[in-house]
């Protein structure tokens, strides 16, 4: 069983091509946070593969408290992780790991595959041609990623003290911040309910025909601002004259 958490496709890339390989069963964090469900049946020795982007060094909101609730037996042969980023895994498989040990499930590898960056208010993602490449490479990577998952490879943690250092510093911003008070939608909007249906927070509200952020806080994986398919949403104003990153799984343009 395969569990992933994704705003921009990356990690839903990574997921359906594990799962297709693996011939395993795909798990939509954030859908089963919206549930409620987080209790899952097994078969004796399957593995169970979590799909993760980083969020400032560490791992987003949704998916720790995903993991806190989990449950799937004590038959747990072999746990891995696959993260996504756009520059470094910082020290997201370290906390991970604090993580899984406060829950008692075990972490048997850690994989780590370069996407596009989706973190707009920093970087202005890449061009279209770039995108392509990186996301071409990380394909064949992932190749690689499955041979290692069937034949149970175990690993250590990828990150360096240097990543784990620049989490400690940076993860609490995430923790403290995420504030949804820099987004607004322009009169571009076409009122389409995409950033509604995918917010992962509920924290977008449609009734006044443009969405509006009902919540103070919400997980800042910036699906709404990077899939808007008019480019209405912004966050403050220097996202204004920046492109947006919507991995082409989600366009239905793969090569
Ligand atoms: C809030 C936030 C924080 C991020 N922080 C990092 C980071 O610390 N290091 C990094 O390399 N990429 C960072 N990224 C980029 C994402 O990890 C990367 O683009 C990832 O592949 C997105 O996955 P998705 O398309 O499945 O949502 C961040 C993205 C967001 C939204
Ligand atoms: S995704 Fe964009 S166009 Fe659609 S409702 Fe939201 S802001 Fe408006
Ligand atoms: S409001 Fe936007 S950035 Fe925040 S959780 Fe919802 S989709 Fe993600």
């Amino acid at each position: 069983m395969i569990f992933y958490f994704s705003a921009t496709g990356n990690c839903l890339d990574v997921a359906k091509r594990l799962a297709s390989s693996l011939d395993e069963k795909l798990y939509d964090v954030a859908a089963l946070n919206k549930k409620g469900e987080y209790s899952f049946e097994k078969s004796h020795g399957e593995s169970v593969g979590l799909i993760i982007p980083v969020y400032y060094g560490g791992i987003p909101l949704p998916l720790s408290e995903f993991l806190r609730k989990f449950s799937c037996g004590t038959d747990l042969p072999y746990v891995y992780a696959v993260f996504t980023y756009g520059g470094s895994i910082g020290g997201a498989d370290y906390r991970l790991k604090k993580l899984l040990d406060d829950v008692n499930i075990p972490l048997h590898a850690v994989f780590g595959l370069k996407y596009p960056d989706n973190f707009l208010p920093l970087f202005n993602p890449e061009n279209e041609g770039t995108c392509k490449k990186i996301i071409a490479s990380a394909h064949s990577e992932t190749e690689k990623i499955v041979e290692k998952i069937i034949s149970r490879q175990h690993t250590s943690l990828l990150s360096s003290i240097a990543g784990r250092i620049y989490s400690f510093f940076s993860y609490p911003f995430y923790l403290r911040g995420r504030k949804t008070s820099p987004f607004y939608a322009t009169d571009a909007c076409l009122n389409c309910g995409l950033c509604q249906k995918i917010c992962p927070e509920n924290a977008i509200s449609l009734a006044s025909g443009k969405p509006r952020w009902t919540k103070d806080k919400c997980a800042l994986c910036l699906g709404c601002i990077n899939r808007c398919p008019v480019k209405a949403i912004q966050y403050g104003k220097v996202t204004e004259k920046r492109r947006r990153y919507v991995n082409p799984i989600l366009l239905n343009k793969e090569d």
